[in-house]
């Protein structure tokens, strides 16, 4: 297999994309921020079964962090991402710098609405207009067939694959499950923030998740803000834990739901300690 190339202008990256169609190449392309685990790599691996040639994108993106959020301490483990993406059959990997993605004369934003009211839209004011405005451009840049998006981020990849409809972008969205440690915690760059102590609470989250699914599942005809309310004790009890959301949503519109009926997403948002970790389960109630 040839050597995996790696892009920090945009220039670059069109020159070597645009080799690769003139192959007949189908481009999958994996937007990441870097800190790349196993999960990203399952949507490498997702990209490599069905595509030619696979770009990973790695780039921390002022744009979709708050003022007292974690940009300047996002981990950055460049050489160590480099080897996990050349292991995994990456092709390409672009990396650009902040003055290449947003010159200082950069004014245009793109935005979803409705999707982006609740959930991490309501606790992350301004985040979705960060992520839809740097996507977009990147799906200028590297014009995939498929981009692939993990399911841990439900809102994000729902938002995306509107943004791709309504602005009828030809590329496939392809929304990935995600990818558990043994214990049940959700892969994720910022678990390597977790002290030891934080780090044996967090399997709770899941585990919790899991409990309600299964209570759901013995159909006892709760009310959904009853649900809501027995999951909120259980996340409460976990040490120090502070709850950010916890929402039960239609799992396509993420409007907040009374009745039970369809696909549900129970999705919630816990700090532990300055750390902010989210996870989420889908429940069909007609199955
Ligand atoms: O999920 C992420 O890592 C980011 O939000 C994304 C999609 C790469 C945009 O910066």
């Amino acid at each position: 297999m040839a050597e995996m190339q790696t892009a920090t202008t945009i220039a670059q990256l069109r020159m070597l994309v645009s080799c690769a169609k003139k192959a007949g190449s189908k481009i999958g392309f994996v937007p990441t921020m870097g800190a790349l685990h196993e999960g990203h790599m399952s949507l490498a691996h997702e990209a490599r079964k069905h595509c030619d040639f696979v770009v990973v994108s790695i780039f921390v993106n002022p744009m979709q962090f708050g003022p007292d959020e974690d940009f300047h301490r996002y981990p950055r483990p460049l050489l160590d991402d480099l080897k996990l993406c050349t292991d995994a059959g990456v092709n390409l990997v672009f990396n650009p710098s902040v003055e290449e993605m947003f010159p200082a004369d950069f004014t245009t934003v793109v935005e979803v609405n409705g999707l982006t009211n609740n959930l991490c839209g309501k606790s992350r004011p301004g985040h979705f207009k960060g992520v839809t405005t740097v996507v977009m451009k990147l799906f200028g840049q590297v014009q995939p067939d498929a981009a692939y998006l993990g399911q841990k981020d439900a809102q994000q990849a729902l938002v995306i694959k509107r943004m791709a409809r309504d602005l009828d972008l030809p590329v496939d969205i392809v929304i990935c499950p995600t990818l558990r440690e043994a214990d049940g915690l959700a892969m994720s760059s910022r678990n390597r923030y977790l002290s030891s102590e934080q780090r044996s609470v967090a399997p709770l989250i899941f585990k919790s998740l899991c409990l309600l699914k299964e209570e759901m599942g013995l159909g006892k005809h709760k009310l959904i803000s009853q649900y809501r309310e027995d999951l909120l004790k259980r996340l409460e009890a976990i040490p120090k834990a502070l709850i950010d959301y916890i929402e039960i949503v239609d799992a396509d519109s993420l409007e907040v739901l009374q009745t039970m009926s369809g696909a549900l997403l129970v999705a919630v948002a816990i700090r532990l300690g300055n750390t902010r970790l989210i996870d989420n389960i889908i429940i069909n109630t007609s199955a």
